[in-house]
């Protein structure tokens, strides 16, 4: 496991974005939503608008909401990161958070199943980002439906604690076969949770996150901020 420590969140959006164009140019990835990706969708897209790429981009989850939804992880990608001119409107493999989420489930898994290659039959991706909510979810796995994520379907139907949304999430056994698997984590707000993943202290076996552990020979990094990683360097 490698842990990789910046000054700013900044500075790492950088460095991940050399990362993802130094390995990913023509691999399939999937991407997270919620508030951290921003920096780096922006880093990225400046730097692709100068190199050809034939990158996939495919979702870790997504909100149960139209693609026109300030809710929807789509549409910040499509803000933020899309915009770049060298990305191929063929190379993104939306979540369709309009459709009724039980079918949905089904006919994404064979989108990931008709795209992606198959190890041990279940679908690989060369490289995943997954965000982390300082109640130790991932995806869109909160800690009352862990059990969810052992599910044997590829994605499954999930719900916000709070809010009641819906959501469509990976499993974690498809997360798991990545060749690759990047925790994006920024903000002091995540320092406890990360100590606790990352030194199995406290609660962390009921976090998702901490159900997150590449087989198939998978790598597993962390790209942290200072604020982030402030507990990880007491
Ligand atoms: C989502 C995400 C989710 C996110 C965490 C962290 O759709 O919300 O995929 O897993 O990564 O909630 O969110 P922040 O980056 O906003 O802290």
């Amino acid at each position: 496991m490698d842990i990789n420590i910046y000054k700013t969140s900044d500075e790492l959006a950088e460095k991940l974005s050399d990362h993802i164009i130094n390995k990913y140019l023509n691999k399939n990835i999937a991407l997270s939503g919620g508030s951290t990706p921003l920096k780096l969708f922006k880093a990225l897209s400046r730097k692709l608008d100068a190199i050809e790429n034939e990158i996939k981009f495919y979702w870790v989850d997504e909100r149960c909401v139209p693609p026109e939804s300030d809710d929807s992880n789509y549409k910040m990608a499509k803000s933020f990161l899309f915009n770049s001119k060298k990305i191929k409107k063929e190379n993104i493999y939306r979540i369709k958070g309009e459709n009724e989420p039980s079918n949905e489930v089904v006919s994404y898994s064979n989108t990931l199943r008709n795209n992606l290659e198959l190890v041990n039959n279940i679908p690989a991706f060369d490289l995943i980002i997954l965000g982390l909510g300082d109640d130790g979810h991932t995806a869109s796995i909160f800690p009352h439906e862990l059990n969810k994520f052992k599910n044997e379907t590829d994605c499954v139907v999930a719900t916000h604690p709070t809010s009641g949304q819906k959501r469509i999430s990976l499993s974690e056994k498809i997360i798991n076969n990545s060749k690759e698997i990047i925790f994006h984590v920024t903000g002091s707000g995540k320092k406890h949770v990360v100590d606790n993943i990352i030194n199995k202290r406290g609660e962390y076996i009921k976090y998702p996150a901490s159900h997150i552990k590449p087989d198939s020979g998978g790598k597993i990094s962390w790209y942290l901020d200072f604020q982030a990683a402030e507990n990880l360097t007491k």
